[in-house]
């Protein structure tokens, strides 16, 4: 079969791999023919090349990481990430942004021109529109775990939703870098899911005892949460030479959720339009 997607031979990096979304992209990945490497703080369990354990919120286990990856990266899929409740707001926002933002930055130089980096934000993140001073003022920080611990305590007042800030940074990250990227002829871009049946989805219910019917409200109309691999394929897809223009963009992946809340037609709960 033509390698329609691009990724045969090539060494792509993958976070959140053990599980749900990510381990869709990585067994995808594996079957387009690309090496895969895998980082997780759990056992990966997809066939990948190389699988790393790597604790996002800890700077000292991606360093370590780094030395296992080749200096020639193709693609970067940023998966993995946790929900808030049970996660603490700090805990939250430095394993589902600082880290991706800390690995990102590391890697950048090893990613090859005419290569991407493709992160998962959520609908939970598409209020950033609201928020842009806050998340600007943090992303603006040292890239470095201490400048973003020390913010967080300063403004644990401001952000009371670490799940939704975490991911507003990873959608505005993605804009913001997306000009300074094309000179380099990477490109970048992340997707918004809406809920999905997954690991997070049910410690978010479970261990964060958040009711079924708090999550339906942000249920698509189709009446259903997607499934990882409904959210592992257009990941690969924005990474892929079939995206090889699309760049600095945030793909709602919500079957027409955001596009009704912007028409006026749900309820917008998330501050959307
Ligand atoms: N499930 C949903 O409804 C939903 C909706 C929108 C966005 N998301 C996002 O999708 C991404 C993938 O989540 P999923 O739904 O597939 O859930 P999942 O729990 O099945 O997968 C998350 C992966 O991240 C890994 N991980 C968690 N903490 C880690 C850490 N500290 N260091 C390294 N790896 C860690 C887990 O081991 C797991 O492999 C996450 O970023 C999540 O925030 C999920």
């Amino acid at each position: 079969m033509n390698d329609v997607l691009g990724y045969r031979g090539k060494n792509v990096v993958i976070t959140g791999a053990a599980s749900g979304m990510g381990e869709a992209a990585a067994q995808l990945l594996v079957d387009a023919g690309a090496q895969v490497y895998a980082l997780d703080i759990a056992e990966v369990s997809a066939p990948v090349a190389v699988s790393v354990k790597v604790d996002m919120k800890n700077d000292t286990t991606i360093d370590a990481a780094l030395n296992r990856l080749p200096q020639e990266i193709y693609a970067l899929f940023n998966c993995a990430g946790v929900p808030s409740p049970p996660f603490a707001m700090s805990d939250t926002v430095l394993i589902n942004f600082t880290g991706l933002r800390y690995l990102t930055e590391k890697l950048i130089d090893r990613i090859t021109s005419g290569g991407g980096i493709a992160s998962i934000a959520s609908t939970a993140g598409m209020g950033w529109k609201p928020n842009i001073e806050r998340v600007k003022a943090f992303l603006a920080l040292d890239n470095s775990y201490d400048a973003a611990k020390t913010w967080l305590v300063e403004h644990e007042d401001e952000v009371s939703d670490g799940y939704g800030f975490s991911k507003q940074c990873i959608i505005v990250y993605t804009m913001l870098m997306a000009g300074k990227l094309a000179k380099k002829n990477i490109r970048i871009n992340c997707i918004a899911p809406s809920p999905t049946d997954s690991g997070f989805m049910k410690i978010l219910k479970g261990e964060g005892h958040i009711p079924d019917e708090a999550v339906e409200l942000f249920l698509p109309s189709n009446g259903r949460y997607a499934s990882g691999a409904e959210m592992g394929a257009p990941l690969v897809m924005l990474n892929s030479k079939l995206a090889s223009f699309v760049s600095g963009h945030n793909l709602p992946v919500d079957f027409g959720y955001c596009a009704e809340v912007s028409m006026g037609q749900r309820d917008d709960l998330l501050g959307i339009a």
